[in-house]
């Protein structure tokens, strides 16, 4: 998490660095600050709150040609002003930084123990770690014998008031590029940042180092033996940061489902068939020998896991695990000869999953690993063996939506392309590939359930607590529907199997307690109604999202919001829809910041 961006240029800086943090902001949003070098001094700003909070303390013939500025998500200390970075130490050297820095307080031990640090952050020691080699050395070797002290993860870009035309920057295990430009060079933690001053970049590897002036980008290793990384041009374009009229940038991307469907299919069906090609080369390593998949991810990718596996089971009978990243990378396991690894990530960056893919890719067990991911250039997307991108375009608002549904829809091209050595015949494949591409018009129409959705908000915002119900594949939905919903309109949600409500929940229904239930037309249809049935009995409001044939009515106690959903595997996808404009109505009501709903990131590449 934060964000970093950075610049040394012919031209002046500050407004580059200035909207380079806007663009960050997704990534954190708790203080933000800038240090630049004028008339040979680092001058800094800092301030708590979103960057324009910062912007608006910045004098407007502030000039510089080099600096460099951070957004932040606070890991250690408490959003303020002291712990906003930039860190500086003895205003020599100032530096941001992203990531952990595990063994801060045995460096402030070791080397500055009489110090009295003027922030909380583990960031500030590795400013005063910097600068004390920087006594001895140049600005490079300096931050790499710093570097080589430090455990945990990093990026960071170094200022050094003694060397004014060169910011050094590193990474391990956070990301970091470099935007090459015509008279000036960019650092940032990602392209979005830069977008709009070159659309060429290079991608640091794990463990670089750089030295970036307005004319050169000199690249090493750890070893600091000088190496060459290709340059690669984005293809994101600069309109896909806007808005586009929509009040949030949620609600654009909610609405933009049935396009980024679309996307997400696109040339991935060919008559009804999807080619193993989607999967590229390596997949000969992988496709003919697996036996079992296990699926890795995070917060709503795990979502779209808990849904795939029961896709994968049920579709093509190929037994498939899902697991929650950070509790898999502690944990010993045991793992099948021929176990195929999924790993689900919009991002690509999240610290938990990226660190539980590079353990298993150590692990001789597993055969292969597949990325679905939504940023080609991300280091999941780049580590695994194969990677199948979804097409939902840069999602901003931290609530991810566009690109649940795009991973759900690209987890059952993958299950086509697997099944087809075990249950999935011709016919099924025709089957979902036909119901893949009748998806986008299904999603649109049931976005015209938004005004009746923005009603009914009316009432739910009042609400502290929900109840959200599903069974089978569906269950994944009510708990994304119950995430979304705590996410943004902080109120409590938990989501529950409708079959476990007597096994305990239902002791928490009365009057006050909400209930939303997610009833499909299909096998349990029957035993859905009899769970909701006992929530009548206690009293408790039910707010049901049903097919049309499933045959609910409204009633004084119940409230029932049709949708066209069909009974086949797909059908999850559309109930997904309803969730998150209930979310998003219940935030608005309740006055929260719906892009960056409070102490969340976009990006949580740290643990
Ligand atoms: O980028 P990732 O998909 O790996 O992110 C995983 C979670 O952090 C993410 O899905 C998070 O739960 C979202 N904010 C939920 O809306």
């Amino acid at each position: 998490m934060c964000g970093i961006v950075a610049a040394a240029s012919q031209n002046n800086v500050v407004n580059i660095l200035a909207d380079g943090l806007k663009h960050l902001e997704y990534r954190g949003y708790d203080s933000a600050g800038i240090a630049v070098i004028e008339n040979e001094n680092i001058h800094s700003y800092k301030k708590e709150g979103h960057v324009s909070e910062l912007t608006s303390i910045l004098g407007k013939d502030l000039a510089s040609n080099i600096g460099i500025a951070h957004t932040r998500w606070a890991t250690h200390g408490k959003p303020s002003e002291a712990n906003a970075h930039p860190h500086i130490s003895e205003n020599s050297i100032a530096i941001v930084h992203n990531g952990i820095i595990e063994n801060y307080i045995e460096i402030k031990e070791k080397f500055f123990k009489n110090i009295k640090l003027e922030s909380e952050t583990d960031s500030e020691v590795l400013a005063h770690l910097i600068n004390f080699y920087a006594k001895d050395n140049n600005i490079l070797d300096a931050v790499h014998s710093a570097l080589k002290e430090v455990k945990g993860s990093y990026a960071i870009a170094v200022l050094d008031k003694n060397n004014s035309s060169e910011i050094i920057v590193a990474r391990h295990g956070s990301p970091l590029i470099i935007g090459v430009g015509e008279d000036s060079n960019f650092i940032a933690s990602d392209a979005h940042a830069l977008i709009e001053h070159t659309n060429q970049f290079i991608y640091l590897d794990d463990g670089d180092m750089a030295s970036v002036s307005s004319s050169e980008i000199n690249i090493f290793d750890k070893d600091k033996n000088s190496v060459n990384r290709e340059i690669k041009k984005s293809n994101i374009s600069l309109g896909s940061n806007s808005k586009n009229g929509f009040e949030h940038f949620m609600l654009k991307e909610i609405f933009e489902q049935p396009e980024a469907v679309k996307a997400t299919i696109q040339d991935r069906i060919i008559n009804n068939s999807v080619p193993k090609e989607i999967l590229g080369p390596s997949a000969e390593k992988y496709l003919d020998g697996f036996k079992v998949v296990q699926i890795i991810a995070c917060g709503t990718s795990y979502h779209a896991a808990l849904l795939a596996k029961h896709w994968f089971e049920k579709l093509a009978g190929i037994p498939c695990q899902a697991e929650i990243a950070s509790e898999f990378r502690y944990r010993k396991h045991a793992v099948q000869p021929g176990t195929l690894s999924i790993c689900i990530s919009q991002s690509g960056e999240t610290a938990d999953t990226l660190s539980a893919l590079r353990q298993i890719k150590e692990e001789k067990n597993y055969i292969g690993t597949i990325a679905i991911c939504n940023v080609p250039e991300s280091s999941i997307a780049r580590e695994c063996d194969s990677t199948l991108i979804t097409h939902a375009g840069p999602e901003i608002g931290v609530a991810s939506t566009k690109a649940f549904t795009t991973q759900l829809v690209a987890l059952m091209l993958l299950i086509i392309v697997l099944g087809k050595n075990f249950e999935i015949s011709e016919e099924i494949e025709k089957s979902l590939c036909e119901q893949l591409q009748t998806l986008p018009e299904k999603i649109k129409s049931t976005l015209d359930l938004d005004q009746e959705i923005a009603e009914l908000s009316k009432i739910f915002s009042n609400k502290e607590h929900a109840l959200f119900l599903g069974r089978g594949s569906h269950f994944p939905i009510a708990r994304e529907g119950a995430l979304k919903l705590k996410e943004i309109s902080y109120i409590h949600a938990e989501a529950y199997a409708a079959g476990e409500l007597k096994h305990g929940p239902l002791a928490i229904v009365d009057e006050n307690m909400p209930v939303v239930a997610v009833a499909p037309n299909n096998v349990v249809l029957e035993k859905l109604k009899s769970n909701l049935e006992e929530v009548k009995a206690r009293g408790g409001k039910l707010y049901i999202f049903a097919d049309k044939k499933a045959g609910f009515k409204s009633d004084e106690i119940s409230q029932v919001f049709e949708i066209d959903a069909p009974l086949n595997p797909v059908a999850p996808i559309l109930f997904t829809i309803p969730l998150q404009l209930l979310a998003y109505h219940c935030a608005i009501i309740k006055g929260t910041n719906v892009d960056m709903p409070r102490n969340l990131a976009k990006s949580v590449t740290v643990e």
